[in-house]
């Protein structure tokens, strides 16, 4: 007991020396550290007090910003041997961040921040309010030279439209703007911003046309979706020659899903569902020889399956049509999508048979939505197969549809939901 306290003595003893060296050494860092312009630390502290609240007080706090009192959510780096903030970043679900007040304000000095490539604002706008619209042209310029990253996301109080200044940012390499409440249209010159990479304006309401977006040859991310844009879908799009994934998925989007979008020859998602598409399906998309998703449900598109050379989309993983007004029957060639898991093709017209051979030829296959259809005749997969799929074999509406009895007498749960057996005299001969 008595060397365990006298062991707890010395544990104390060590940690006061530990501070005593720790503050001395900071001294010296502070006295030989990097310097930061007065300017860029106040401008700093009171952008921060603008977000987090008056009774925030920098100076007091956080003597040395970019040194030894680092702020959260403050990164700093060195030009010609000065500290400058390099990246902001406010919000209460980021870890290492500090959580805005109820009112934050945007305020000028922000813009003073010369070297600022970094700003993120996350769940910071909650109490509805038009920030972006606070912000003057000349400010947004001052920014331009610097600014790479801006996302703002999850600010259910940010409402008002996206500025049109916003498109002077031209460093801008990832514009975030996801799940806010921003309406209006987008401004017209989106294609300003060339250097842009990541282009996300998910989740919020925008309406109208969706721009042009000629000469955005660097981006590789597109997500409009979510919103109420209306109108085709530019031409223009096609001309993104290195995207990766195309999201414009719950809009009111119309017309015929561009052909020149088999231009994209790197694309992996294309994602189209819960729009006014028509026009059947485009059977350019098979020229998109890297998409794993293709998702075009929900859309008034029509037409049939037999178009379309499936053994061309090899790396097709998921592939959902529903509720397309497909007609026609399921071709043989569809079991060339050899990586598929998912095929959604509920809620058609699709009329024919279900080829049992799915099960091996297509062996990643994982879930198979054929409900509500015309699909007749007779299941005949295997048991282990049923078994596999469970509910994620979608075969029930469909009125002409039975499934084989005997093979699979013993399936109890595994019987394919909905679907009535098949009743045969020979059935129960063979058996
Ligand atoms: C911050 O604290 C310092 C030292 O306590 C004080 O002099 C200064 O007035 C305070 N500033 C603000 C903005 O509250
Ligand atoms: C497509 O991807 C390949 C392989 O990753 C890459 O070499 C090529 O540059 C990309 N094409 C475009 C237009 O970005
Ligand atoms: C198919 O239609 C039914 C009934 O209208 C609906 O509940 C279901 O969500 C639809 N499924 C798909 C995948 O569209
Ligand atoms: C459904 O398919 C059957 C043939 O199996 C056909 O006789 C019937 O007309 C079809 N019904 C509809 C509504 O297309």
């Amino acid at each position: 007991m008595l060397r365990f306290t006298k062991k707890q003595h010395l544990f104390v003893l060590l940690c006061v020396w530990c501070l005593v060296v720790n503050c001395s050494s900071a001294e010296t860092e502070e006295s030989e550290g990097g310097p930061m312009e007065k300017t860029e630390k106040a401008a700093l502290y009171s952008t921060v007090q603008g977000f987090v609240g008056d009774s925030w007080n920098g100076s007091y706090l956080f003597p040395d910003p970019c040194g030894w009192t680092p702020i959260q959510g403050v990164t700093c780096d060195l030009f010609d041997d000065l500290w400058y903030v390099t990246a902001l970043s406010f919000g209460s679900m980021r870890d290492n961040s500090l959580a805005c007040t109820e009112i934050p304000v945007i305020r000028p000095q922000l813009f003073e921040l010369k070297h600022l490539k970094s700003l993120s604002l996350f769940i910071c706008f909650t109490s509805p309010n038009q920030y972006l619209a606070s912000i003057s042209d000349e400010k947004w310029l001052d920014l331009s030279k610097s600014l790479e990253t801006l996302e703002i996301r999850s600010n259910p109080g940010l409402i008002g439209e996206l500025p049109s200044f916003i498109t002077s940012l031209t460093n801008l390499q990832s514009l975030v703007v996801l799940e806010n409440r921003l309406t209006g249209l987008l401004p017209e010159n989106l294609a300003k911003l060339t250097r842009l990479r990541r282009l996300v304006l998910s989740g919020n309401r925008f309406t109208g046309r969706i721009p042009e977006v000629y000469g955005l040859t660097g981006l590789l991310i597109l997500d409009l979706s979510r919103n109420f844009f209306s109108g085709p879908l530019p031409l223009s799009v096609g001309g993104l020659s290195s995207l990766l994934k195309l999201d414009v998925s719950n809009n009111y989007l119309e017309g015929k899903v561009p052909i020149e979008l088999q231009f994209l020859k790197n694309l992996t998602l294309l994602d189209l569902r819960n729009n006014r598409f028509s026009g059947g399906l485009t059977k350019e998309i098979q020229e998109m020889s890297s998409l794993v998703e293709l998702v075009l449900s929900s859309n008034h598109l029509e037409g049939d399956l037999t178009g379309i050379e499936w053994r061309n989309l090899k790396n097709l993983v998921v592939l959902d049509l529903s509720n397309t007004g497909l007609k026609g029957e399921i071709p043989w060639s569809i079991l060339e999508l050899k990586k598929l898991r998912f095929l959604g093709l509920s809620n058609n017209s699709l009329g024919g048979k279900l080829f049992p051979q799915m099960e091996t030829k297509m062996p990643c296959l994982n879930a198979l939505y054929v409900n509500g259809n015309n699909i007749s005749g007779e299941l005949k997969f295997s048991k282990k197969f049923y078994e596999r799929m469970g509910r994620r074999l979608g075969a029930w509406g469909n009125p002409n549809l039975c499934y084989h009895g005997d093979e699979i007498k013993n399936l109890r749960d595994h019987a394919p939901f909905g679907v009535n057996q098949c009743k045969r005299m020979k059935a129960v001969t063979l058996a």
